[in-house]
């Protein structure tokens, strides 16, 4: 295939994959497609195959058939290590934080930063709190300190360092799981201008919701998957939320009724 000189190839795509475990099919032919510096959503019922696809995106688990293509290149991972040392990052729905230990801890977790002492490596405390803070601060996220533990953090503060963390580190594309899910109003609209300056740093975003208000306020297209296959999509401009709310459903067409069924959050 040879690619268009003139329009960038997409920075991330699902070519075709499937995955089974077992007998349970989650995911049957999926395709997607995510352009540099997009903000994707992803909508589905519950077992729709969201969590899934982005796991399998993000390296977590193989795609049983089909591919994974990165900047044009088919790419397999073995672990979410491989995804992210090319750039993709992943915000799991349970966070996985260390609530014991300090946001600039968190943020560093795994890959602190070292300075090499008579060729040892030693942990540069110093250093990584003050670009734990820079990093906070370019993306406008306020704590008090960071050496503040994760515990006594709101969740949306607990959210923002989830964040923050998945992209301290160049990420090209952060992929979010239902990130306000847990979260109260108040807090929702902060993680969701943190997905707008993110854009504006030329991140391409996905984000899985159940909240049509998430998905219309932060991308700029929209897909739904349907008991493990793509059902629609669109940019946003191109359709409106009860349109969306029947795709969840499975249904495409005239939708005017649902508004009044309770399903519109
Ligand atoms: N590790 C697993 N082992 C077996 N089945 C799984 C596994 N992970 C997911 N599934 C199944 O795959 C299907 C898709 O699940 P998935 O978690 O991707 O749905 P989802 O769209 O994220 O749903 P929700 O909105 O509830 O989070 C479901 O039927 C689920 O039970
Ligand atoms: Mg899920």
């Amino acid at each position: 295939m040879h690619a268009s000189t003139t329009s960038a190839p997409p920075i991330l795509q699902a070519r075709d994959v499937s995955k089974f475990f077992g007998a349970i099919t989650a995911l049957r032919g999926v395709n997607l497609q995510l352009m540099p510096g997009e903000v994707l959503g992803v909508v589905g019922d519950n077992g729709a195959g969201k969590s899934t696809l982005m796991k399998v995106l993000s390296g977590l688990f193989a795609p049983s058939e089909g591919e994974i293509v990165f900047e044009g290149r088919t790419i397999q991972m073995q672990s979410p290590r491989d995804s992210r040392r090319i750039g993709i990052e992943m915000v799991y729905q349970d966070l996985a934080l260390a609530g014991n230990m300090p946001i600039h801890e968190n943020i560093f977790l795994g890959r602190e930063v070292q300075k090499p002492l008579l060729g040892l490596p030693l942990l540069n405390k110093k250093a990584q709190r003050e670009m734990a803070q820079e990093h906070l601060n370019r993306l406008k996220i306020h704590v008090k300190s960071v050496d503040q533990n994760v515990e006594d953090l709101s969740g949306g503060q607990r959210q923002a360092v989830a964040i923050a963390r998945a992209t301290a580190f160049d990420a090209k594309v952060v992929i979010m799981d239902e990130p306000t899910a847990a979260l109260a109003i108040k807090e929702v609209g902060k993680v969701l201008d943190l997905i707008h300056i993110l854009k504006e740093q030329k991140v391409a975003v996905i984000i899985i919701s159940h909240r049509m208000d998430d998905i219309f306020y932060a991308c700029d297209r929209v897909m739904a998957l349907y008991q493990g296959t793509n059902f629609a999509e669109s940019s946003i401009a191109n359709t409106s939320r009860n349109e969306v709310i029947g795709w969840i459903m499975g249904t495409k067409g005239n939708t005017t009724a649902l508004a009044h069924d309770g399903m519109v959050q």
